[in-house]
C-alpha cells in the first residue's frame, strides 16, 4: 500500500478532528513546504498515530530525506508504526517514544540535525519548551512550523507567539486554509505558524524565552499585591478546560499594581493550566495574533502575564518592561484560595457595566 492509500484509510476512520490530526489541507501544506524547500532532515513532535507523518513522509519521498518524529504514548506510535510499514516509508523514519522534553535534550549525532523543518503538534502549552530545545537543532534558514494556531489551542500559545514576535533570529507568518475554522470539520485549516529561521546568534542561549531576564525565586507572599481597577477584555476555556484572560489596565500602572494583579490571578484561579496577560492599550490587545504589527508596540503594552504551566512546578509572572521573570511556588499549593474569582464578580458584588471589578485587597495582601 502507498502512503495515499494509508492517509485515505487513517482519514476514513473518521477520527481526525477528535484526535487533534493535521486536515488535509494543513497536511499538503505540509508537503508543499518540505518540496518547494527541499527539505531531506525534517523532526515531528507529537506524532500522534502518524497522519501528519505520513504527509511529511510524502514530501520527504520527493526529496530523498528521512523523518525523526516523537511520542509520548507507546499505543499511538505502534499505530503510527504500523501505519509507516503500511504506507511503505517506515525506511525513512525514526520513530521515537516518550517525553519530548526529555527526548530532545538527550538526541545525539545526527538526531541532533541540523534540521531543514520542524513540525510542532504535541502539547501546545509546551511550545515555548520544544522552542527552547530545537532552536539550535535548526539550520539557519529552516523552518519551524507549530500547528493549531487558529483553532481554540491557539490559546495554549499564547506566550509563543509573544516569544515568535520577539524573537530576532525569526520571521514568522500564520498561515491557514481558512480564516474561520468550522468546528469539527476535518476538511479545515487549523492553521500553522509558520517561521523562517533568519541567523544563529541566539542558538547557545540555554532558554531563549529567559534571554536577557532577570529571573527571581519568589516566595508568594513577598509578591506585593494590592488593590487596582482593571478590565477584563476577554476570557476563554477552551476544549480543554484550559482558561486564558486578557486584562486592560490603566497605561502608567505602577508595577506593584500590575504585579500584585497577576499575583491575585495566580492566586484566584484553580486551572491546573491558565495565563493571563495584563495590556495597557487595546492596540496591542487587538494585534496580539498580527505579527506585522510592529514588535515595539506589542510589548510596550505587554505589560505583563502570569502563566501556570501544567507539567512545571512552578507558576510565573513576566513583568516585561523590566524583563523581569518571578518565579512562584505553585500556588495551588497554597491553602487559601480567596473566594471570588478575577472573572467574576465577588460573591453579592454586582458587576459593573464595564466588566470592572474592585479587588478584595483583604483577601490576598499578606
Ligand atoms: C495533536 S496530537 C498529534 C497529531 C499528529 N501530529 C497528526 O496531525 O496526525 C498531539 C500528540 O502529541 C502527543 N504529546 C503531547 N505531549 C507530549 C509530550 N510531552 N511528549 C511527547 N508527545 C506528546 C500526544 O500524545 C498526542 O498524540
Amino acid at each position: 500500500m502507498g502512503i495515499d492509500a494509508e492517509i485515505s484509510r487513517l482519514i476514513a476512520n473518521g477520527d481526525q478532528a477528535s484526535n487533534g490530526m493535521v486536515s488535509g489541507a494543513d497536511g499538503t501544506l505540509l508537503q508543499i513546504l518540505i518540496e518547494s524547500s527541499g527539505a531531506k532532515r525534517v523532526l515531528e513532535i507529537g506524532t500522534g498515530v502518524g497522519l501528519s507523518s505520513l504527509y511529511l513522509c510524502k514530501g520527504l519521498e520527493k526529496t530523498g530525506g528521512t523523518l525523526v518524529t516523537i511520542e509520548g504514548i507507546g499505543s499511538k506510535l505502534d499505530a503510527a508504526r504500523k501505519s509507516f510499514e503500511a504506507a511503505g516509508c517506515a525506511k525513512s523514519v525514526v520513530a521515537l517514544q516518550g517525553d519530548a522534553l526529555e527526548i530532545l535534550a538527550k538526541l545525539e549525532g545526527p538526531l541532533r540535525g541540523p534540521y531543514d523543518l520542524v513540525f510542532s503538534d504535541a502539547a501546545k502549552t509546551n511550545n515555548l519548551h520544544y522552542f527552547d530545545a530545537v532552536m539550535p537543532l535548526l539550520r539557519v534558514g529552516g523552518l519551524l512550523a507549530a500547528h493549531d494556531t487558529l483553532c481554540a489551542e491557539n490559546l495554549k500559545m499564547r506566550d509563543y507567539f509573544d516569544m515568535l514576535k520577539a524573537h530576532p533570529s525569526l520571521r514568522t507568518v500564520f498561515l491557514g486554509t481558512e480564516s474561520i475554522v468550522r468546528a469539527g470539520d476535518p476538511r479545515s485549516s487549523a492553521g500553522l505558524a509558520l517561521s523562517h529561521k533568519l541567523d544563529d546568534k541566539l542558538d547557545n542561549v540555554k532558554r531563549w524565552s529567559w534571554h536577557g531576564r532577570t529571573v527571581v525565586d519568589a516566595k508568594f507572599n513577598e509578591v506585593p499585591a494590592r488593590h487596582i481597577p482593571y478590565k477584563v477584555r476577554s476570557v476563554y476555556e477552551d476544549d480543554y478546560g484550559s482558561a486564558a484572560g486578557l486584562v486592560e489596565i490603566a497605561a502608567g500602572t505602577p508595577k506593584e499594581d500590575v504585579i500584585g494583579l497577576c499575583r491575585q490571578a495566580l492566586r484566584e484561579r484553580t486551572q491546573p493550566f491558565f495565563s493571563i496577560h495584563v495590556y495597557d492599550h487595546t492596540d496591542a490587545f487587538d494585534s496580539r495574533d498580527d505579527f506585522e504589527f510592529p514588535r515595539e508596540r506589542y510589548f510596550k503594552h505587554l505589560v505583563a502575564h502570569a502563566y501556570r504551566h501544567p507539567t512545571l512546578d512552578r507558576d510565573e509572572i513576566y513583568y516585561h518592561p523590566e524583563k523581569l521573570v518571578l518565579r512562584l511556588p505553585k500556588t495551588a499549593d497554597i491553602d487559601e484560595v480567596s473566594s471570588h474569582n478575577l472573572f467574576g464578580a465577588a460573591p453579592g458584588q454586582p458587576k459593573s457595566e464595564l466588566g470592572l471589578y474592585p479587588l478584595l485587597a483583604h483577601n490576598w495582601v499578606p
